[in-house]
């Protein structure tokens, strides 16, 4: 265990200011997962080139597999690096998906801003009581909690579930009460990881359940919502993924249009993981074949680096609508 640490310290900020100009705005924050130096410098230098807000997000597996203390310094780094490129954007350090309150109380004292605690597969009233604990310890500490109502399908190292279940529209007013989160990730139909739908031969996208998003917006009016499982699995990236020796068939996400309308929506968070993953692999893949001889890490990683770079501004431009916000 480090010692104890404040965001502030860091030069991070919680999420609040940037929620509320997202909502009025009509735009999302964008919230890209790291686990290595190169990802974390990738999502930094795109967003202080489009002068984009950032929230850089850290699951409990890429937590372990990075070490808490790095972490911290790695997040202190992240801003100085913003600054020294003349662009100090606002960045969040956030915990995805916690899953309980002693990891999100060690993240709070080891310097994230923002935590997720995630309490969507427990029975409605746990979940309550659970939220209800982390956001009296972070809101102590002016960390700022997002919660979570409905379920997404999908499976990811630690973050499974075998079948979604959309939100109720009913419970999130009551939930947003009882709890006191700051903002709310609910399931309208996205899930996590490179296989979102399961298509016939000719079928396309289902769309979002946008219904129930609305149905969500009407009782808490103006309040920051968030969604998960928002990658696009970008075919260019499956196609060189299969091409240079992988084996990625049935891969699909969710199509840009219909992030572009939840980001004009109370959406103001937009969480993306896999597109990266795809983006890192496929040019790893196709460098390495292309260059059998080559075993410098640095030119492997620094192609996928520089295609990291051109999909976060990608992001922040044409689907976010971030870009020029910070
Ligand atoms: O929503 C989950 C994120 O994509 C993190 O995945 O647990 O494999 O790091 P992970
Ligand atoms: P994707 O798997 O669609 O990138 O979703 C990531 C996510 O929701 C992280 O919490
Ligand atoms: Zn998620």
């Amino acid at each position: 265990m480090g010692d104890t640490v404040s965001y502030k310290d860091l030069g991070l900020v919680n999420s609040r200011e940037l929620f509320r100009k997202a909502v009025d705005g009509g735009y999302a924050i964008p919230a890209y997962n790291f686990n290595n130096l190169e990802q974390l410098q990738a999502i930094i230098m795109a967003c202080a080139e489009t002068a984009s807000p950032v929230i850089i997000q850290v699951s409990k597996g890429a937590r372990s597999y990075a070490n808490e203390t790095m972490l911290r310094y790695m997040a202190m780094g992240a801003v100085a690096m913003a600054r020294e490129m003349d662009s100090a954007i606002p960045v969040v350090l956030h915990l995805d998906h916690g899953d309980s309150f002693e990891l999100c109380k060690s993240c709070i004292d080891s310097g994230f801003s923002s935590v997720m605690i995630d309490g969507s597969h427990l029975p409605y009233d746990e979940n309550i009581a659970l939220t209800r604990q982390v956001v009296e310890y972070a809101h102590a500490h002016d960390v700022t909690v997002e919660g979570e109502l409905g379920v997404l399908a999908g499976i990811e190292d630690e973050v499974s579930a075998e079948k979604s279940t959309y939100t109720q529209p009913d419970e999130v007013e009551d939930f947003v009460k009882k709890t006191g989160v700051d903002s709310l990730a609910i399931s309208i139909g996205t899930s996590h990881g490179a296989y979102k739908f399961k298509l016939k031969e000719g079928e396309s996208v289902p769309p979002l359940r946008f219904d129930i998003l609305e149905e969500c917006q009407k009782r808490i009016p103006g309040f920051p919502i968030v969604l998960h499982g928002a990658s696009s699995v970008i075919p260019e990236y499956v196609a060189l993924i299969n091409q240079y020796g992988g084996k990625m068939d049935g891969a699909v996400g969710v199509p840009e249009d219909q992030l572009r309308k939840a980001a004009a929506s109370a959406v103001c968070k937009i969480n993306i993981d896999s597109d990266g993953r795809l983006a890192v692999t496929a040019k790893v893949r196709e460098y390495l074949a292309t260059n059998p001889g080559e075993f410098d890490p640095r030119k492997y990683l620094g192609e996928a680096r520089k295609e990291l770079i051109r999909l976060v501004k990608h992001k922040n431009e044409a689907v976010l609508g971030s870009a020029g916000k910070a």
